[in-house]
């Protein structure tokens, strides 16, 4: 009779765990359901705000990037300056991204540092800036702006100028050559001309959804 009792107490107390874990898993399941079934609606990002936010960015790159290089431009010529484009523009790039709570890096078709070749969107954007450009565009006008899923993306063309030659165009100076094989053997970031399109500058922003 004992052994009866404590095998109904045992089964009772099986249940009862059996019926507290139901119970967990029932009182679980209303929080997960009504936040699947009715989320909470978010006002829709604002594209033309995440632009401006954006180009701000860009700005602040493409400035602190030209002050460094004239500087060093004239401080030690270009053999000097390529040290400047080599170390602080990554590091900049970096800064800039840091500050502004988005990422911003250069790319392009022809890139001298392998960090800096395009993804598949990205060479889908530079390509239809080249179409843009020839199509009589000016180059320093060409962006793109899109949300795709969580990100909001933006490009903005970087046309070459005089000065950029120097170190991407068809004359480079042997110092420089030797220079910059050193630094870049896969350098591809060479022959452009004055107007060309050198590449782009990418901001990549997350948004909560
Ligand atoms: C003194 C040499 C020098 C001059 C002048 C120069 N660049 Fe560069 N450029 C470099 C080097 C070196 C890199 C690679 C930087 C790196 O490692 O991130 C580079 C990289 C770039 C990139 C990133 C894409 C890539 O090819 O890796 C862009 C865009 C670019 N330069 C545009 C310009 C423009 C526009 C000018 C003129 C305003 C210019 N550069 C002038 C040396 C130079």
């Amino acid at each position: 009779m004992k052994k009866v009792l404590s095998l109904i107490s045992l089964a009772v107390l099986l249940t009862a765990c059996g019926g507290e874990e139901k119970k967990q898993t029932q009182t679980a399941k209303p929080e997960v359901t009504p936040a699947a079934t009715a989320p909470v609606k978010t006002a829709p990002p604002d594209k033309a705000a995440l632009a401006e936010e954006a180009k701000t960015a860009v700005q602040a790159l493409a400035g602190s990037l030209k002050g460094e290089l004239e500087a060093a431009m004239k401080a030690g010529g270009p053999v000097e300056a390529i040290k400047v484009c080599n170390t602080k523009a990554p590091e900049i790039a970096k800064t800039v991204s840091a500050d502004k709570g988005l990422q911003i890096n250069r790319i392009s078709l022809k890139s001298r540092n392998q960090n800096n070749v395009p993804n598949e969107w990205q060479t889908k954007v530079l390509n239809d800036f080249e179409a843009k450009k020839a199509a009589g565009e000016d180059p320093a006008g060409i962006a793109y702006a899109e949300i795709v899923g969580n990100e909001f993306r933006f490009m903005k063309a970087i046309p070459t100028g005089a000065v950029c030659l120097n170190c991407h165009g068809t004359e480079i100076s042997p110092a420089v050559t030797a220079k910059l094989g050193e630094l870049y053997p896969n350098d591809k970031a060479t022959g452009f001309k004055e107007g060309d399109l050198r590449g782009a500058f990418v901001v990549v922003k997350a948004l909560v959804q």
